[in-house]
């Protein structure tokens, strides 16, 4: 694998760290848009791939634990091959051992994709691809592998958190991340919104669009929290500073908590699809 960039080795040592997080937070929570339901953020990408006897190649790009590739893997399709790719070596054992030995999995960067021109059918991608370096590369990747009329479909953040939550997150946040937070970039900002994507996908792909996809959850502020401390820039601040971020936010979220104790949240993610053209 090429040398990693600062945040790619941050996000490495991360998920050596915190195998299987994102499925864990995201496998069981149902999903919805504006005009569907799914099982979850996962189903919205793996409904996109026909079910039937015709040959299909399906590459999950930065599959994690191999949540999405077990979705796909269940349905016991003769002619689906599926292939995840990663650069955690860490999560990538943990897929390992969930999925058939007919799944193939690979370590490497998005940025540079051991797999031959034109080869992938169905290119899905969950949670990942906001948070990698050089886009425009990851992109040309995805052309490339993809065979012309091929399908791209990914899941992205979109909102942090869902509700008025998030903004009193963000206000407990801000300040103490402001002097406690080492900066790392993570991501191109294009992949934060539609116009980016757009622009992204404008060399290579057609037929992009679009769908806010929100993912409900009332947790109570502890299990809130214990959720937060599963992403990236409160696992980045010192003991300290996560302690006094944690004061602060339970605190301000108290007010929000319904009747039964609960806080109305959830995340807010975007779907993005495309056709390789
Ligand atoms: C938030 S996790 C999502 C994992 C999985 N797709 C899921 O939703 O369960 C992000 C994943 O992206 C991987 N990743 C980030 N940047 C990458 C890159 N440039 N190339 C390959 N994998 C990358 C990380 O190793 C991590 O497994």
């Amino acid at each position: 694998m090429t040398p990693l960039t600062a945040a790619e080795s941050y996000l490495q040592d991360f998920h050596q760290r915190q195998v299987g997080v994102t499925s864990a937070a995201f496998a069981h929570l149902p999903a919805h848009s504006s005009t569907a339901t799914w099982a979850s953020s996962y189903a919205v990408l793996s409904d996109l791939v026909p079910v039937g006897n015709n040959p299909l190649t399906v590459l999950d790009l930065a599959c994690g634990d191999g949540y999405l590739l077990g979705l796909l893997a269940a349905r016991q399709q003769s002619q689906l091959q599926l292939l995840g790719i990663d650069m955690s070596g860490a999560e990538l054992a943990a897929a390992r051992a969930a999925l058939p030995a007919s799944v193939r999995l690979r370590q490497e960067r998005a940025q540079a994709l051991d797999l031959p021109s034109a080869s992938v059918d169905y290119l899905v991608s969950h949670m990942a691809l906001m948070l990698m370096d050089d886009i425009e590369q990851v992109v040309r990747e995805m052309r490339r592998v993809l065979r012309p009329g091929g399908q791209f479909a990914a899941i992205v953040g979109r909102t942090f958190l869902l509700g008025e939550v998030n903004e009193v997150f963000m206000r407990v946040f801000k300040p103490i991340a402001s002097t406690e937070l080492p900066p790392l970039r993570f991501g191109d900002r294009r992949a934060g919104s539609e116009a980016g994507w757009r622009a992204l996908l404008n060399a290579g792909f057609a037929d992009v669009a679009f769908d806010d996809i929100d993912v409900p959850w009332s947790p109570t502020p502890g299990e809130l929290w214990t959720a937060l401390l599963d992403t990236y820039d409160i696992d980045r601040l010192d003991d300290d500073a996560r302690q006094r971020l944690r004061g602060a936010f339970l605190e301000a979220a108290a007010p929000l908590q319904a009747g039964d104790g609960l806080i109305a949240t959830g995340w807010g993610l975007r779907a993005v699809r495309a056709r390789a053209a």
